[in-house]
């Protein structure tokens, strides 16, 4: 009896163990359980923060926001500055690529920077990085660091278009374009600034036109560069130091500019048609080589259109009938643009439709009475001897 009472006080305690034990093992197993939970959770979360940056990017590419970068993920991008693009009033450019492989330009800005001007600069970051046109070059970012002020752009395979009309440097023999690729880069050029002048949200004037800031993608679909810096201050002296505020380069700028009077996107206009001139010429407009005749481009072919010889300004070799009427049209669009005063000088709307054909082109005023009749030299002495405006 006492064996038998032994062994069901031993069933009944191990049932009670074995209840212990499941229970024991149960807790274990959700607390594992628990834990493996968390770290699959914290697993994934080292996922979001391992494509946060790619995430970000293209949320604020999506947003239509310029991103801000740290001048150290500036120097990553650039590999230390290892690339140089190019250089201008501005600072230097370089050429770089983002995580994500996207190559992009950026370029390093030298103006030192007081109050007014880091106002300006976050102003413009604002505008430019909300405008968009397949003809205008993008801006995706900038750095606003203590050392580095730099903006980030698309970059352009093709760089810019001065090097198709006259070469990179001194003496180096411009790379050939076909006369209607030329054309299509004044037509989208023109729509450019046509939609910073007339389309987009908040008006914008250039104030720089001119081939060094008209850039070309790999099939040289040309956008326009540069269309916010105009108010960042003053720049090196490749331009004009004016008490207007040092805006535009000499041979483009506009006379009102040069001359300290009231500015408007007329300006653009007018830099536009200098513009016109030398992708008509492949040549700079002023070129002393050239002999006295035609050293100033625009004021030969002001005398060749009068003339009626107007195919001795294009200079392409076997010009078919096509590409003649359109440089013919260039070479009009182009005496319009650059009518001394404001007024005179067509809308960029109205210059758009003229190159396309769509509008008729009324026969030019000469723009050049002022510099070509000598006794305006000597009656309005101060303003007409001043010859800055001649392309140096
Ligand atoms: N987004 C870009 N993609 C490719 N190349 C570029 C880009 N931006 C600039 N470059 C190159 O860098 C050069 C220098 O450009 P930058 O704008 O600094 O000088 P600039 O146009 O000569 O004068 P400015 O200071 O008046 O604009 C250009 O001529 C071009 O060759
Ligand atoms: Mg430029």
């Amino acid at each position: 009896m006492g064996n038998a009472v032994a062994i069901i006080y031993t069933i009944i305690v191990n049932k009670k163990m074995k209840k212990k034990i499941v229970k024991k093992v149960l807790e274990e197993i959700e607390k594992k359980n628990g834990e493996s939970e968390m770290q699959a959770s914290s697993a994934v979360e080292n996922v979001v923060i391992e494509v946060g940056p790619v995430e970000m990017f293209l949320n604020q590419i999506l947003n239509e926001q310029p991103m801000r970068f740290s001048s150290e993920q500036l120097a990553a991008c650039t590999r230390n500055y290892s690339s140089e693009l190019g250089s201008g009033g501005y600072g230097v450019v370089y050429k770089g690529e983002l995580p994500n492989g996207l190559p992009v330009a950026v370029k390093v800005l030298k103006v030192s920077m007081n109050k007014r001007v880091q106002e300006a600069f976050m102003a413009e970051i604002g505008t430019i990085g909300r405008t968009y046109h397949v003809h205008l070059v993008r801006l995706y970012g900038f750095c606003f660091d203590a050392n580095t002020k730099a903006l980030v752009y698309e970059y352009l395979e093709n760089g810019s278009l001065e090097k198709y009309l006259y070469g990179d440097e001194e003496g180096s023999t411009a790379m050939t374009l076909e006369c209607g690729t030329l054309h299509g880069i004044a037509v989208g050029t023109a729509k450019g600034i046509m939609y910073l002048h007339e389309e987009c949200q908040q008006r914008i004037v250039h104030y720089d036109i001119k081939p060094a800031n008209i850039l070309l993608t790999a099939d040289y679909t040309p956008k326009v560069a540069d269309f916010g810096l105009a108010r960042l201050g003053e720049r090196e002296n490749t331009h004009m130091s004016l008490t207007g505020g040092g805006r535009g380069t000499p041979g483009y700028a506009a006379p009102e500019l040069w001359m300290a009077l009231p500015a408007s996107e007329k300006c653009d206009v007018y830099s536009f048609g200098m513009v016109l001139f030398e992708i008509l010429g492949r040549r700079r407009n002023f070129d002393p080589s050239r002999g006295e005749s035609k050293e100033w481009f625009p004021r030969w072919v002001w005398e060749k259109y009068e003339q009626g010889e107007i195919e001795y300004v294009v200079s392409c070799d076997r010009i078919g009938e096509v590409d003649m009427e359109k440089a013919e049209i260039m070479c009009k669009v182009a005496l319009w643009c650059v009518q001394f005063q404001p007024a005179a000088r067509p809308s960029m709307c109205n210059v758009v439709r003229m190159l396309e054909g769509e509008m008729a082109i009324v026969p030019p005023a000469n723009p050049f009475h002022y510099v070509m009749d000598s006794n305006i030299g000597s009656t309005n002495s101060g303003l007409w001897s001043d010859t800055s405006h001649i392309p140096k």
